[in-house]
Formats: C-alpha cells, structure tokens, sequence
C-alpha cells in the first residue's frame, strides 16, 4: 500500500507536535509525515517525541506560513511535491479589548490564521485538483463558530477561516477533495500559556474603568479555571485529527468537545443571534455563582466524554 504524505503547519509545540507524532507512529506506517516549523532552532521538543520516527515516517522542514517563498521552497522539497493530506494548523491568539491593541497586532493574528492557511493552500491546493484527491485538514476552533468575550480579532480570525473553507468546499468536492475544520474547545498547550501572559501585560489606559475592570476581573479571573475545567490535551487533539483523517467520508465540522457543544449549538437554535448572546451575558454577568459551580460540576463529568466519541453522519 502506498503511504500518503502528510504536512502539517506549526509543529514547534502543543497542538502540531502531538500531531506530527501521533501520525507519525501509526502502526500500520500509512503515513510520512513532513512536521514544518518557522524557525527549526525550536525544533528539539519534537526531536525528542518523534524518536525512532525521525528519519523514517518523520521529517522536519522549515517553513513560515506568513513568507509565501518558504512555503514554495517546503513544497518543493517534497518529493513530486505530493501532499495528500494537508494540517493547516499553525496559529496565534490574541486577548484583550480592542481599544488596548493596534491594528498591526490585529493584522499579524489575522496574516497567520487566516492569510497562513490561504497562502497554504495557494500552493498545494492546484496539485490536489490535478491529481483529484486530497484532504485539506484545518485546526479551527469553536471559536470559528461562537465568539467569546475579548477574543474578537481572534474570533475573527477563525470565522474567516470558516467562511472561507465553507465557501470552497462546494469546488473541492468537484474535484474528489475533503475538506475538515477541526474546532477544538481550549487546549491546555504554550498557546494558553502565551496569550494569558500577553493578557496579564496588556496596557489597559486606553479602556475605559468598566472594561478594564470586566477584562481583569472577570475574564483574566476565569481563564485558567475555563481551561482547567474544559481544557483538552494536545494529544486528545491528535487522536480526533487521526481518526478524522483514517475515516472513509470525513465530516466537513468536527468539534472535538463535547462539553462545549451545547454552546455552539445556541447559535443554530436561534436565527435571530440573540440565544448566545443573552445567555453568555447572563453567565458571564448575573449568574456567575452558577457559572462557577456549573464548572465545577463539568469537571466532575469530564473523563465521561474524553475517550469515546463517534464520527457518525446523521442519516441524509
Ligand atoms: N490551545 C487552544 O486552546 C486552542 C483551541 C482551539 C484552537 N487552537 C488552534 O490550534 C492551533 C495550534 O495551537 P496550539 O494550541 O498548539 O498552540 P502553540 O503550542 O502555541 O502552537 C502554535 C504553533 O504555531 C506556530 N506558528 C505561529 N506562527 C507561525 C508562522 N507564521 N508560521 C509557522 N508556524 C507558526 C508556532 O510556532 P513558534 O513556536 O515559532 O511560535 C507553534 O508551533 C492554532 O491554530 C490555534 O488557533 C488552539
């Protein structure tokens, strides 16, 4: 059986590396992994995961997913430049209310999440459709569905990753290609850790004292205990992404939580946009003796639905 080759974005750490080993180390050995990174001095954490891989169904290239010619230089050093399935999974985050962040920083979350995956896509997508197969994978988030208090530019970010995706899934199936958004709920990875440290500096002179005190007092408050209390592993990420990429019809969504599916799913029972909105107000801002103790009892749930999850369609 021939192996199929499998690049993914953004494996330094966290989501990417676990996902590069994961694959890597599939029994059966159906899959070459090419585990890139924008700057390869990060890369001994995975040298040291990857183990007896590395070399074999591993290999690290270099590549920055906001430099158009270091993805054409990784694309091109691939043998026939075959990639049959693509992780689009680097990404940055992003806290705190607008009036505290300049537009650069905006557009630097937006030219990785958004304009990383397009430009990706710019050069493998041509050679999926000339070959007729081809499975596009994006690490999105239930934050490319439901937008969370001080997230906006983050949010944005992975609502245009889903308007985009949803957009050429329609072209793709013309040509035989699956499409995946992959939405995980938090993670505990460096990612939690990097935007709750920025999160923690954030100038706060420019906000008003309301806002100012909502975003100290209450989100900054509740972070650790959300991801404490929701939070994945790295490694539950990979198992969903593997078994999404090894099922023979994979879904377009798959959110890999399901603790946070009755939240995203407030958005699909009301066409008004109200439902969400109202209920995260009334958690966030009148109930958040109940929202506490409602973590705390998701805590206690939480090991039921870890392991067992299905990836079956409802029926047409
Ligand atoms: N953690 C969460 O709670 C969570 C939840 C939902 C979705 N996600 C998504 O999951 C993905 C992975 O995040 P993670 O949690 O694994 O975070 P992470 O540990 O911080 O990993 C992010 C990776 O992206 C890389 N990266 C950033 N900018 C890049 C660029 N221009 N070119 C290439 N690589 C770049 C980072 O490289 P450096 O080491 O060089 O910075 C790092 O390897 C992201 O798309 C994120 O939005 C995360």
């Amino acid at each position: 059986m021939d192996q199929k080759t499998v690049l993914i974005t953004g494996c330094s750490s966290g989501i990417g590396l676990s996902l590069a080993v994961h694959i890597a180390n599939d029994e059966k050995k159906r899959f070459m992994v090419y585990a890139t990174m924008r700057n390869l001095s990060k890369g001994e954490a995975l040298v040291e995961a990857a183990g007896r891989t590395l070399g074999k169904t591993l290999e690290i290239k270099q590549m920055d997913v906001c430099d158009e010619n270091s993805i054409k230089a990784c694309v091109d050093s691939i043998p026939e430049r075959r990639i049959d399935i693509l992780i689009s999974n680097a990404g940055v985050g992003l806290i705190g209310p607008i009036e505290c962040q300049s537009i650069e920083e905006m557009k630097a979350v937006m030219d990785t999440n958004f304009f990383g995956m397009v430009r990706l896509l710019k050069e493998i997508l041509p050679d999926m459709k000339k070959r007729k197969s081809g499975h596009i994978v994006v690490i999105s988030s239930v934050m490319g569905i439901q937008g969370i208090l001080f997230n906006d530019i983050y949010a944005a970010s992975k609502f245009a990753v889903e308007g985009f995706c949803e957009s050429l899934a329609v072209q793709a199936l013309r040509f035989n290609l699956n499409i995946t958004l992959i939405e995980p709920g938090p993670v505990v990875t460096e990612f939690e850790r990097k935007v709750f440290e920025e999160g923690l500096k954030t100038d706060l002179s420019k906000a008003d004292k309301v806002t100012a005190d909502m975003f100290t007092n209450i989100y900054l408050k509740n972070y650790k205990q959300i991801f404490d209390t929701f939070g994945q592993t790295a490694e539950d990420i990979a198992e969903h992404t593997f078994k999404i990429i090894t099922v023979e019809s994979p879904p377009f969504r798959h959110q890999t939580n399901s603790l946070y599916t009755p939240m995203t799913t407030l958005k699909y029972a009301d066409p008004n946009g109200d439902l969400p909105i109202d209920i995260f107000y009334k958690m966030v801002f009148e109930h958040d003796k109940v929202f506490n103790a409602s973590l705390n009892f998701l805590k206690l749930l939480r090991w039921r639905s870890r392991k067992s999850f299905t990836l079956d369609k409802p029926k047409a």
